[in-house]
């Protein structure tokens, strides 16, 4: 009789030593441990008393009692199910010392980049082929549908600017609560890439489904094992990056990009843009990401200090071009949901048709400038929100000069390609949310109003 999504546990008043619990469309898995049995909505919650679970298909019931859990269908029949097992340990949902889950997740940035792409480069070369990538399916895509929500979505900015700018193939992207609604142009000869961490969130599911029954192909990128979605893709490539559990997502959005970037690669050498000695070159500069993004996390004072000049704000913009842009996006979101200070991302040049009417006296604007392409013209846009009173913290290379007129803080990244840089630049972007959040008092691993699996519309 209920309509909707949800899952529940249910207690009757005349099975006292029963609990029932329900799956409908929402996520619920059932622990079984010795001699007790759990209900949850993911892993983590349980994995502190047993690694041992069910995963829940909809309309499917289960039955928790002293001899043991039963599942059945809709239809009342019993059903047979294979008992799965995590493979994370229980460290791996703890905060190992730090002083929140987010900053946890920042510091294992690294280590889940090599986690994730270090099975797929096989002579130096991306290899996506288990996750049943060839590079004759990469060669029968005409557009790629890139569809996400949030920081996943913009993981796919990312990935679009990248793969248009390597293999030259056209890449869309759209949040999946606008894609699932406006009749979407996606059919056979399309490639629509589905982009989650938890793998269920409803909008995104539902965007999937729908790409699917237009009769594209698609290709989930999803963190959470057995997953809804990782479970209905066409095409699957796990992100590694081990549980998340701040709300703020960090080693997420970072494992998204690293297969961003190997899937552009492997685009690129399949379709015939770049060679193999380039796309090795490439592969090379990702390998190297995580000991340049630890260099980062070793000297982060700099973004603490930046962080307790934005406490006081009010609203403030984040500005960029071209991959910079994209990755403002990113550090917006991230300040906002946890800070709780409103801020947007404007690409720099757009600033000029509108929204500098909004900059005042003292209103930060953090800039991104790591696109040699662009610099120039990202400097002339901060000279034009510096005149109007903005101040200005410019993230760029080191090395890079700035004019002391133009700019009051400034964090300096060590010197990286170009192409690769959003996966160094976002780290200082992280750290500036993440300590503005713990300045201003908050709760920063379990921000208001939100919650880390959006499982309803
Ligand atoms: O699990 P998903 O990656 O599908 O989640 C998508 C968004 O809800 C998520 O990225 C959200 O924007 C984060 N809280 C941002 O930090």
């Amino acid at each position: 009789d209920l309509e909707g999504s949800y899952s529940l546990g249910i207690l009757f008043a005349d099975h006292p030593d029963q609990v029932y619990a329900v799956r409908c469309e929402s996520p619920l898995i059932v622990g079984v441990g010795d001699g007790e049995s759990f209900i949850a909505s993911d892993v983590p919650a349980i994995i502190e008393y047993t690694r041992n679970y069910y995963l829940l298909e909809h309309d499917e019931i289960a039955v928790l009692g002293k001899d043991g859990v039963h599942i059945y269908d809709v239809f009342g029949q019993l059903v047979e199910k294979e008992l799965k097992t995590a493979d994370w340990d229980v460290e791996a949902i703890g905060k190992g010392g730090y002083a929140h889950f987010m900053l946890k997740e920042i510091h294992e940035q690294p280590a889940a980049i090599r986690n994730t792409i270090s099975a797929r480069i096989q002579d130096g070369l991306p290899n996506l082929e288990e996750c049943g990538i060839t590079p004759e399916v990469l060669r029968s895509f005409r557009h790629i549908q890139v569809v996400a929500c949030g920081t996943a979505m913009h993981a796919g900015t990312v990935g679009k600017y990248v793969i248009e700018k390597l293999a030259r193939v056209p890449v869309t992207v759209d949040i999946a609560s606008e894609f699932r609604y406006r009749e979407p142009l996606v059919g056979e000869g399309d490639l629509v890439i589905i982009i989650s961490q938890s793998g269920e969130t409803a909008d995104s599911l539902a965007a999937m489904r729908l790409a699917k029954s237009l009769g594209a192909k698609t290709l989930a990128i999803v963190n959470a094992m057995g997953s809804s979605i990782a479970r209905e893709a066409d095409m699957l490539i796990y992100t590694h990056a081990g549980p998340e559990i701040a709300v703020a997502s960090t080693k997420a959005y970072m494992v998204q990009i690293a297969v961003m970037y190997l899937f552009a690669f492997e685009l690129a050498l399949a379709v015939g843009k770049i060679d193999a000695d380039e796309c090795r070159r490439l592969v090379k500069l990702l390998e190297q990401t995580p000991d340049t993004i630890s260099e980062i996390l070793e000297h982060k004072e700099q973004t603490q200090y930046i962080a307790s000049s934005l406490i006081t704000a009010d609203s403030l913009l984040y500005i960029g071009r071209g991959l910079d842009y994209a990755l403002s996006m990113e550090g917006s979101l991230k300040l906002k949901e946890i800070s709780y200070i409103h801020s947007e991302s404007y690409a720099a040049g757009e600033l000029k048709h509108g929204t500098i009417s909004l900059i005042t006296e003292n209103m930060p604007v953090i800039a991104v400038a790591t696109q040699t392409a662009l610099r120039e013209k990202t400097i002339s846009n901060i000279k034009e929100v510096k005149a109007r009173g903005a101040r200005v913290i410019l993230i760029c290379r080191e090395n890079d000069t700035v004019d002391p007129d133009a700019v009051d803080l400034k964090f300096g990244l060590p010197e990286f390609d170009d192409l690769l840089m959003p996966m160094i630049a976002v780290v200082p972007l992280q750290l500036i949310a993440y300590y503005t959040s713990v300045l201003k008092g908050n709760d920063v691993d379990k921000p208001r109003n939100l919650a880390k699996s959006v499982t309803v519309e």
